[in-house]
C-alpha cells in the first residue's frame, strides 16, 4: 500500500468565454502513487494541471471523478453537497505555495504565522507553543529571534523558510510543494532545495514536488510524473530510468535544459498548432499533445493513448511508442 494513491482523478471547471459556458478538464484521468519518504516530481508546462492536482491532493478542492487515498483510506472523492468531504487529513498533507508573499499576511509576525497550526492541531500551551516556534525556526535555518519579525521584513528565501516552518508545525506526513522555488533568486533556490532535502530525510516526509523546471525536480525527486494537458504522458517510479524517458513531450522538456545533452532529434514543428486547440477542446478524442508532437501519426488524432508499461516502473502514454 502506498502512502498516497491517486486513482483516475479528473477535475472539470466550467469556464465562461464569449458568453458561452464550456467545460475545461484541468486534470483528466491522472493516477499515480506516492510512497512513504519519497519525492514524486510533477512536471509539465504552465496550464497542464499541476496546481489543480496539488489542490486536489491537499483537499482544497474535490475531484469531479476518481479518488485520492491516504494510508489506504479514501480522503477525497467526488463528494456531493449532502455528503461533503470531511478533509480529515489536512493536518497530515500540507501545501507549500509558490509565492510566500502571497501565502501569508505581511503584517503577521513569523511567530503568529507558525503558531496558527500549533493552535489548531496541538494541545500545547502558550509557552510550549513559543518554544516550538523557536525550534521550528531553527529547523528551517532561521534564528529564534526571527519570531518577532514581520513577514514583510523577510527576504523571499527567508519567508519561504517561514512557510516551510508553518507547514512543519502540524507534524505532517506529506508536503505538496507547488513551484516552491520559482519566485526565488537562483542562489537562494539551491539553499531552499537543500533545506527541503534535509527536512525530508529528518522527518521522513513524502513530497509531491510540482515544477515547470525539470532540473530542480531532478535534484530532489525519486520518481517523476510528466503531465501535459491534464494527463500523464510519462512516469517513472525510479529516477535511474531518467535517461530512458522516451515520450516526445518529455524529450521536448529535456531538450530545453542546457545541462542535459542537447537532443537534435526534437524540434518544434513549424506548423505547430499549439496546445490550446486540442487541450481546451473537450470533445477532442486524441492525444492532448497531438498539436505539437513531432512524431504524431494519424491515429493520435483519433484515439487517446493508453498508459502502457514499457519496462518495470516506466509508463508511457503514446500511440507511437
Ligand atoms: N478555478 C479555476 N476555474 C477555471 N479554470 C481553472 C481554475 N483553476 C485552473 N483552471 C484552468 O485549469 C488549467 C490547469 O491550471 P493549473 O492547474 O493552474 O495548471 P499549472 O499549475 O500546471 O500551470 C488551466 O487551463 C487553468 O486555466
Ligand atoms: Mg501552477
Amino acid at each position: 500500500m502506498s502512502l498516497i494513491e491517486i486513482q483516475d482523478v479528473k477535475k472539470e471547471y466550467k469556464v465562461r468565454k464569449y458568453g458561452k459556458t464550456y467545460s475545461l478538464m484541468a486534470v483528466n484521468g491522472v493516477s499515480f502513487n506516492v510512497e512513504e519518504g519519497r519525492c514524486v516530481g510533477l512536471v509539465g508546462e504552465s496550464g497542464c494541471g499541476k496546481s489543480t492536482l496539488g489542490r486536489l491532493i491537499v483537499g482544497l478542492e474535490n475531484p469531479s471523478e476518481g479518488s485520492i487515498a491516504f494510508n489506504g483510506e479514501i480522503i477525497h472523492k467526488n463528494h456531493s453537497r449532502k455528503n461533503p468531504s470531511k478533509l480529515r487529513f489536512s493536518r497530515e498533507i500540507q501545501l507549500v505555495f509558490q509565492d510566500s508573499y502571497d501565502a501569508v499576511n505581511p503584517k503577521f509576525t513569523a511567530k503568529k504565522i507558525i503558531e496558527e497550526p500549533l493552535k489548531n492541531f496541538t494541545d500545547l500551551n502558550p509557552s510550549q507553543r513559543d518554544e516550538k516556534v523557536e525550534e521550528l525556526l531553527e529547523q528551517v535555518g532561521l534564528v529564534k529571534e526571527d519570531k518577532e519579525k514581520f513577514a514583510m521584513e523577510f527576504s523571499g528565501g527567508q519567508l519561504q523558510r517561514v512557510c516551510i516552518a508553518r507547514a512543519l508545525a502540524s507534524d505532517p506526513k506529506v508536503f505538496v510543494l507547488d513551484e516552491p522555488l520559482s519566485s526565488l533568486d537562483v542562489s537562494v533556490q539551491a539553499q531552499i532545495l537543500n533545506l527541503l532535502s534535509d527536512i525530508k530525510t529528518e522527518m521522513n516526509l513524502s513530497y509531491v514536488l510540482i515544477s515547470h523546471d525539470i532540473e530542480a525536480v531532478y535534484y530532489l525527486a525519486d520518481a517523476l510524473v510528466v503531465m501535459y494537458g491534464g494527463q500523464i504522458m510519462e512516469k517513472i517510479d525510479d529516477l535511474s530510468y531518467f535517461e530512458k524517458m522516451v515520450h516526445p513531450y518529455t524529450k521536448k522538456l529535456l531538450s530545453s535544459i542546457p545541462v542535459f545533452e542537447k537532443r537534435t532529434d526534437v524540434t518544434e514543428s513549424a506548423e505547430s498548432i499549439g496546445m490550446d486547440v486540442y487541450v481546451q477542446n473537450n470533445t477532442f478524442k486524441g492525444c492532448p499533445y497531438y498539436g505539437r508532437c513531432p512524431d504524431r501519426i494519424e491515429e493520435c488524432k483519433e484515439s487517446k493513448p493508453e498508459m502502457k508499461e514499457l519496462a518495470t516502473g516506466h509508463f508511457v502514454a503514446c500511440n507511437v511508442l
